[in-house]
Order: C-alpha cells, then structure tokens, then sequence
C-alpha cells in the first residue's frame, strides 16, 4: 500500500475524460495529470517522435513520485504501451479503441471507429481489427482534438467538421461508434446528435480503470485505508497558469456532464 499518486498523461486536455473516470471508479487516489500541450497534436506525428514524447512525459511522472502510469491516450498507447511496459518496473495501463465491447453488443450495422490516423494506423489497432473488426469501420477524424482544444463542445464549427466526418456512413445502419480517442467523450452529445437516437456511444475510459485497479491490488500498491485520496495536480508542458486552469474546468465539465 502507498499513498502516492497515479501518474496520467495525454497529448492534452482529452485524458481528462479518463481522469474523470479514474476519479468516481478509485476516488481513494490522488492523480497527477500531464497534458503534453506543448507538443499536440501526436494523432499525425510519426511514431518515433510520439514515442520519444510519451517516455519524457512518463519521466516527468515518475519525477512526481508516481507509483503507476496510465496512458490515457489511445495514440500514445499504441506507439509506446508495450515498450514502456518493457524498460519500466512500474505499471503502465494504457487505453484503446473499446472495439471489443462495442463487437458484443446485440444487434446489426456498422460500427464506426473514431481514433486519429496513428491510433488507426498501427498494429495494435489492425490486431483488434482481425479479432472484433467484422463489421468496423475505421474513421479517422483530423480536426475534432482541436475543437476540444479549444474548449468547442458544440456549435456551427463542430458541426460542419462532424457533418463532413459522419455522413459517409450515414445511410447505412450503425450498431454502435467507439470513441478511439480520449479527446471525444467531450464532443459525446455532439456526435449523438448526428446519430439514430439510442445508438451507443462506447469510449475505453471504465476499461482503462478497471485495469488501473486491478493492477494497483495486483502490486499492493492501492492507497492505504483511510487515506482520503481523490487530490489532483495538473502539469503541461506549456508550463503557465492558463492551461492549468483550462484542466481545472474541463475536469469539472467531465465530472458533472460526462
Ligand atoms: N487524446 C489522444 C488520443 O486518445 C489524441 C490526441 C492527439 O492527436 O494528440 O488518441
């Protein structure tokens, strides 16, 4: 048992979606959350240069005296996952595309995937693809990360970039879309709205969780009993106020609209 905290990181602000999960499903932790805003995007950047990224961020983590690491981005995941897991004796939980749950819903039509060209791109994806892909169908959605970016949850801009994503597929029934990218919870009502209304919208962030749980027990490295737990700090490599405090607000919009 420790009472240190779980480090967190994403690109940006879109990890706070899983930070907000993080937050209800093991409120007895505290979490230091690492926003790469400096570097976003990492949804078109070469893999090399995402995974040169994620390991200074997992760095700055461990700095922190974090006890664990989730990626909480699913581009980062698939560059760096299973490479960190390797060189770190930490454990590092990653996310990914919640193919897999969507696949064994009931019912017919598409499943669209919503992730950034690297997520779609690589072979972590391609090996969830030959498992549950039957009816997938990847969308990579440049533009979207952005409009969370910028604190764009809704509105004629959202719409138009949604309008020209979605409709390709919109003549044909869709079963479910997975939400690949940890930026996209945010824009859930948005995308709902394009959609027949009841069709699930599934992203990975209680998956990722659960697995952050069964770790900690795992490494008997959950908080101890008592411990109060649920403290945050924010980082960024932006290094100012202002994107802390942009963290600060969407952690509250994730925990009371989410
Ligand atoms: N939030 C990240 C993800 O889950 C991607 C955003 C970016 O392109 O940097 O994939």
């Amino acid at each position: 048992m420790t009472n240190r905290p779980v480090g967190m990181l994403d690109s940006g602000l879109g990890g706070i979606s899983v930070l907000a999960q993080a937050l209800r499903g093991l409120p007895g932790e505290d979490y230091v959350y690492f926003g790469d805003t400096a570097n976003i995007p990492y949804g078109d950047k070469e893999p090399e240069e995402v995974l040169r990224l994620t390991r200074q961020a997992v760095d700055k983590l461990i700095f922190h005296n974090c006890k664990a690491i989730v990626i909480a981005c699913n581009t980062a995941t698939s560059v760096a996952a299973q490479q960190l897991r390797e060189e770190l004796s930490l454990p590092v939980i990653g996310i990914e595309p919640a193919l897999k749950p969507a696949s064994l819903l009931p019912g017919e039509g598409q499943i669209l995937v919503l992730a950034t060209q690297v997520t779609l791109r690589l072979a972590k994806f391609q090996a969830l693809m030959e498992r549950y892909g039957d009816h997938a169908v990847p969308v990579p959605c440049s533009g979207l990360m952005e409009c969370v970016e910028a604190g764009q949850m809704e509105g004629p801009q959202v719409h138009r970039l949604l309008q020209n994503l979605l409709t390709p597929y919109l003549d044909k029934p869709i079963k479910a879309v997975v939400l690949g990218c940890t930026h996209y919870p945010f824009l859930r009502h948005a995308i709902a709205g394009f959609l027949p209304q009841g069709t699930p919208l599934i992203d990975g962030n209680e998956g990722t969780v659960r697995q952050l749980g069964r770790r900690l027990r795992e490494e008997n490295l959950q908080a101890p009993e008592g411990w109060q737990g649920g403290h945050v700090t924010f980082l960024s490599s932006s290094n100012d106020e202002a994107t802390v405090r942009r963290m600060q607000t969407m952690l509250e919009m994730a925990l009371t609209q989410l």
